[in-house]
């Protein structure tokens, strides 16, 4: 998806971040099912993960981080047109998450909602939101990646629980008239539903309404065939991230920052081997927060932008993958 309308283009003016103070570590896990802080660091990566209290939904998560990139971006909730949020964790089935954020952080004159694909939910709102600024119809939007995934997961399965934290992260995007400030450069996203069923919430939907049933069989909380998922997560982030490149001229050399969907080390090291590109310039954050789905991405950009890592003109790639399957690539020039 290029920018085909010349005369508008996007900006990244704030960026945010907000993991609870929580943590769980691993040796917390060995206390809680059988396994081993090794397993976890050799097979995953993983360190610790943040987890939400009880009183603190995933609009929370979201709200915090979005108040930290409006106020980087120097703007009043009042003054955001468009708020989308991108969550598989949402508040309640309905309303959608992202008017849950609009109540919190009082943006009254915002439109919103929410995107529901999984751990690509922000490239996909990424490529969304920017398509709605460049086409003209809102001039500002904030997009959150926010997640409370511990309110989905079996904390009797290892095979998950070990995986998956909760945060959130958030960008201010502004339109801009100028073609030497637009920072979005192409965006491919992709979905296959025939993988619908390795990476799921299986009970609680209208496909199997929630029932005693549903909760017998723990059919309301997350199940994941790991090892299909593995396979598919490093064909489709490698394969998007190459097409974006090649759809849009730039060489990997030229990619400051690959910033990967944060799931599993071992992932990341084959994307970033089939992309060839120097693993330093690969950025992972996996140990600190576990896997926060749509977070992951908006928590490490807005690490590198603290941490003053990216200058202006530095080109980044945004890679992921997803239950859906879902999978895509968004390249910025800062
Ligand atoms: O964002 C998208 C979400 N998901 C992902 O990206 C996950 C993708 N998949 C993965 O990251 C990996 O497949 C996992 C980390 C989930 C699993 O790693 P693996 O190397 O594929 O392990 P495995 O499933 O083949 O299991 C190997 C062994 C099994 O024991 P046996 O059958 O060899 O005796 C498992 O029962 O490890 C066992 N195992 C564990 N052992 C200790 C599975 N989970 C654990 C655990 N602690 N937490």
């Amino acid at each position: 998806m290029l920018n085909n309308n010349k005369n508008t283009g996007i900006k990244i003016t704030g960026t945010g971040r907000y993991l609870p103070d929580k943590i769980l570590s691993n040796l917390d896990l060995e206390a809680m099912v059988d396994t081993t802080d090794e397993w976890i660091r050799t097979r995953t990566g993983i360190e610790q993960r943040h987890i939400a209290t009880d009183d603190q939904p995933t609009s929370f998560l979201g709200a915090g981080a979005a108040m930290q990139a409006l106020e980087a971006a120097k703007l009043n909730p009042a003054e955001i047109e468009l708020i989308i949020v991108a969550t598989i964790s949402p508040d309640k089935i309905f309303p959608n998450t992202a008017c849950f954020v609009q109540k919190k952080i009082g943006a009254k004159n915002a439109v919103c909602f929410s995107v529901e694909a999984a751990c690509s939910g922000f490239v996909y709102i990424m490529a969304i939101g920017s398509a709605m600024i460049e086409s003209g119809l809102f001039k500002n939007a904030i997009l959150i990646g926010a997640e409370k995934l511990s309110s989905i997961i079996n904390w009797n399965d290892r095979s998950t629980c070990v995986l998956f934290g909760d945060g959130a992260g958030a960008v201010v995007l502004e339109r801009t008239l100028s073609t030497e400030e637009n920072m979005h450069i192409y965006s491919k996203l992709g979905s296959d539903g025939n993988h619908s069923d390795i990476l799921h919430v299986p009970g609680g939907g209208s496909c199997q309404p929630f029932s005693q049933t549903v909760l017998d069989k723990k059919l309301h909380f997350l199940a994941m065939s790991g090892q299909e998922v593995f396979k598919l997560a490093v064909t489709t982030m490698a394969a998007a991230a190459k097409e974006t490149l090649e759809k849009s001229g730039i060489s990997i050399d030229d990619i400051k920052w690959l910033i990967p969907h944060q799931a599993n080390t071992r992932i990341i090291t084959a994307v970033a081997k089939r992309l060839n590109i120097d693993e330093k310039k690969v950025y992972v954050n996996l140990a600190n927060y576990g896997n926060t789905s749509g977070a992951t991405i908006p928590i490490a950009l807005d690490e590198l932008v603290r941490g003053g890592l990216i200058n202006k003109g530095d080109y980044l790639l945004f890679v992921a993958f997803g239950g859906g399957l879902t999978w895509g690539a968004n390249l910025i020039r800062w």
